[in-house]
């Protein structure tokens, strides 16, 4: 059995899917495991690093060669899988709705696509999950880098010369990313509001000190869907929304916007017009920019000024901690793999409920029930 990773294809990608520590836990389960050279440099590993843990360090075609499994941060493209074993598994977050020619591509190259943001969200898999490790530092990383751009403190100051105010900070959406951001300003000493369209997030919210901003009295008002995911609203409510957002956003100084929908284009929940109306020096930090952004005009990478507001947000927010979100996805991708290790077969083999979750390709074919076309009922 051979893991092999490789350093990341895409532009600005500076994590890494295996960590010393996880290439040692590998090899103690009996795992071969080899890097490509360089690998590990975006996230502060030297090649030496791993070699002490006992991996090989290899340039890139020789890495992959004969892998039975190819772990990585964002799946390669095909043709870096060359010299893989057939049938090899390819376990990694593959965007599969936006990036569905490279899923095709998986199956008729014959490799198992395991997609790591499709793990579901039950307990036993809390620590296999990519998409909440990864949000939890980009919830943190939002934060810092919005106080970092806004020109004002964050915490109340008594000084002799006066009085400095405390910022408001303003979060929407509270699932992951949102209460790590909450947690975070709250420790800044900023006074902090936060929204959601899911009410079971009023009491989270509350529980960290901050105070929940909720539509009230909007038929279709739970937007709980499945999975602990939300779903689109209604016409109605996103009206209501938008009023109640408004009127609270323009006695903002920071807002922090987080909300996402599996599958679809990200909400939009800020507008030109309502940019207007915040003060100028306002940060707004757009975490779902790389989704398609929650707000009018908020550009990846790029900090956009509108109407004295600064704009910001990256398209990838964890890859600005790349240490440690490497650290913990190497984790989840090692709790994963481990949690299925057949000793007998020596390889991982994995249930029904998490495989068919997550297993995109299979025996030269596209597989997942959520990239199938909806079948009609008789
Ligand atoms: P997400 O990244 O899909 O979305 C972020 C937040 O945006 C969510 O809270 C969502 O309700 C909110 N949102 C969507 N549309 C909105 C709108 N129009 N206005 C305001 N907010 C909007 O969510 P994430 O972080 O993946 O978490 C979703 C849920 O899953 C949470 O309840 C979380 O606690 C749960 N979870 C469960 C896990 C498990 O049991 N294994 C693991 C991770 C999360």
């Amino acid at each position: 059995m051979r893991i092999a990773v490789l350093k990341e294809r895409a532009p600005g990608e500076s994590r890494v899917a295996l960590t010393p520590e996880t290439a040692k836990k590998f090899i103690a389960l009996g795992a071969g495991v080899a890097v490509e050279e360089g690998a590990g440099l975006g996230a502060s590993i030297a090649d030496d690093d791993y070699a002490q843990a006992g991996a090989e360090v290899l340039p890139g075609p020789k890495a992959v060669e004969n892998a039975d499994i190819v772990m990585g941060v964002q799946a390669p493209d095909v043709a870096a899988l060359e010299g893989a074993k057939p049938g090899a598994w390819v376990a990694a977050t593959f965007d599969p709705f936006r990036e569905r020619d490279r899923v095709d591509a998986y199956a008729k190259g014959g490799f198992e696509a395991l997609a790591m943001e499709f793990m579901p969200r039950i307990t036993r898999a809390q620590s296999m999950d990519v998409l909440s490790s990864q949000s939890n530092l980009a919830g943190y990383k939002a934060v810092i880098t919005a106080a970092n751009e806004y020109g004002r403190a964050f915490p109340m100051m008594m000084t002799a010369a006066g009085t400095v105010q405390a910022a408001k900070v303003f979060v929407m959406g509270v699932g992951v990313a949102g209460l790590q951001a909450i947690a975070t300003a709250k420790r800044l000493g900023a006074q902090v509001s936060a929204t959601d369209v899911r009410s079971a997030t009023r009491e989270q919210i509350q529980s960290l000190g901050a105070k929940a901003v909720f539509v009230e009295d909007v038929e279709g008002i739970e937007g709980e869907g499945s999975g602990g995911y939300a779903t689109e609203m209604s016409e109605e409510y996103q009206k209501a929304q938008a009023e109640l957002v408004s009127s609270h956003i323009a006695k903002q100084d920071i807002v922090i916007t987080t909300a996402l929908i599996p599958g679809k284009p990200a909400p939009r929940l800020i507008s030109d017009a309502q940019i207007a109306s915040m003060k100028q020096g306002s940060v707004i930090f757009d975490l779902a920019v790389a989704q398609g952004g929650n707000v009018e005009g908020s550009q990846p990478d790029e900090t956009v000024e509108k109407h004295g507001v600064k704009i910001v947000g990256y398209s990838n927010t964890a890859g600005h901690l790349a240490a440690d979100a490497s650290a913990l996805f190497a984790r989840n991708l090692y709790n994963f793999l481990s949690a299925f290790w057949d000793e007998e077969a020596g390889k991982p083999v994995l249930d029904a409920e998490i495989g068919e979750a997550v297993r995109l390709t299979q025996g030269g074919k596209v597989v997942n029930e959520r990239l199938l076309p909806i079948k009609e009922s008789t």
